[in-house]
């Protein structure tokens, strides 16, 4: 097992609910519970500001994140931020948007580190100091419960930078946001593509740690389990009905990723997660994409080579959800989201031959994290074998 694994299976708490929690009808009725005031900074996105808050005449500081550069949080970006808003110009920190805007809020809670950089490589110690309310825009990440804040910095080797770059998640149970409220509403204006996308994301968080062969908890399996259910309900209904008919289950997307968020914060993610990070950090695919283009394949993989055990459980709950044979239960879910969003091969984001022995190098030498989850193990030539079936 590697030392994240075995630092958190040593730490015996069990978070469930850190954040306290919440759910409003709108973000009217949100501001006017927490008093919104101007000691408050609001991270967000003109598109999500104006037409959920400008004509509310609130007093915060609204700041947004387009501001910094866009796509996920980099070094730069952050440093940017930080600039812009001065430390002692907020007390409480409101992340209204998707992972990336959480995952920046999180930082804006904390003590300001020497740099960006020695932050992320632990030189700089992570010390929570002003509240942050998350309201998720997106329905997947999770990270509004979780304790990562992930983003693309420069990579280095022993001290030394290398000149490239990779994605890595600052740890820490201090970057927890203090509430979680959850608004439906706000999910109205999110396009299809990024919906289905953050949606399969917490599909593929639910799965891999209902899949957690080691650090499953007391209740990591209950909250993927209604995570699993709620998400591909929706998805069923999609299916039958359209598009649109996402509209009439945003309540049920938004709060389903937040469970996933929950059975994911000590079960953990896995080898989905772990392959596909190193396609987000070389070709930028969105998070929720990349995963998506490797689950099928992955899902295959295991029950190819372990097909009793929680992978049977899982069949069972999926053919139960779909209403299918346990044995067509796999197939029918990748029918099934292939329907929901076409399945993009990996030779279309720019993978070329050379990637099929560089990723599983890269996979093996930064994802332990997350490849140590695995329900099945993986070496270098099965990784490249599912990449290849990707491709
Ligand atoms: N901290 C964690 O636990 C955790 C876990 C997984 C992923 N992440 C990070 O989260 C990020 C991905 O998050 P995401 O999938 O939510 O994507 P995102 O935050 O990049 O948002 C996706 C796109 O949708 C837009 N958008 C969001 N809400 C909208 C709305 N209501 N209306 C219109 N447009 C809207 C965004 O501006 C963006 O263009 C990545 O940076 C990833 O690394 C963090
Ligand atoms: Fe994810």
């Amino acid at each position: 097992m590697d030392a994240f694994s075995a630092s958190l299976m040593a730490d015996k708490r069990e978070i469930v609910f850190a954040p306290t929690v919440y759910k409003f009808q709108t973000f009217a009725q949100m501001a006017e519970e927490f008093k919104l005031g101007e000691r408050d900074v609001v991270l967000t996105n003109e598109f999500i500001y104006t037409p959920f808050m400008k004509e509310l005449g609130l007093k915060c500081n609204f700041v947004f994140q387009e501001k910094f550069g866009a796509g996920e949080p980099s070094e730069a970006m952050i440093q940017t931020m930080y600039d812009a808003i001065p430390y002692d110009s907020y007390d409480r920190v409101i992340a209204v948007g998707g992972g990336a805007i959480m995952d920046l809020c999180k930082l804006l809670g904390c003590k300001r580190p020497d740099t960006v950089h020695n932050l992320y490589f632990k030189r700089f110690p992570v010390v929570h100091e002003k509240d942050v309310i998350a309201i998720p825009t997106t329905c997947g990440t999770g990270s509004e419960c979780t304790n990562i804040s992930v983003a693309i910095v420069k990579d280095e080797k022993d001290g030394v930078l290398t000149g490239g770059e990779t994605k890595l998640g600052l740890v820490s149970d201090d970057i927890i946001p203090n509430k979680v409220c959850l608004i439906p509403d706000l999910l109205k204006t999110l396009p299809y593509k990024p919906f289905a996308c953050s949606a399969i994301d917490a599909l593929v968080h639910a799965t891999e740690s209902f899949l957690s062969p080691h650090r499953k908890t007391m209740t990591s399996e209950l909250f993927s389990e209604k995570a699993m259910d709620m998400i591909l309900k929706g998805f069923k209904l999609i299916d039958e009905k359209g598009k649109d008919a996402r509209f009439e289950y945003l309540d049920e997307f938004v709060t389903a990723s937040f469970y996933a968020g929950i059975a994911f914060l000590k079960a953990g993610c896995g080898p989905v997660h772990g392959m596909s990070f190193p396609l987000g950090g070389t070709y930028h695919v969105p998070h929720g994409e990349s995963n998506y283009m490797l689950f099928g394949a992955i899902m295959d993989y295991y029950d190819a080579n372990k097909p009793d055990g929680e992978i049977m459980k899982f069949k069972e709950l999926v053919a139960r959800i779909l209403g299918c044979e346990v044995k067509d239960a796999i197939p029918e879910m990748n029918a099934l989201l292939q329907r929901i969003l076409p399945l993009r091969p990996l030779r279309d984001c720019g993978f070329t031959e050379a990637d099929f022995k560089i990723f599983p190098q890269s996979v093996e030498t930064n994802q332990q994290r997350l490849m140590t989850n695995a329900y099945y193990p993986f070496d270098l030539e099965s990784e490249e074998a599912i990449y290849r079936k990707c491709y």
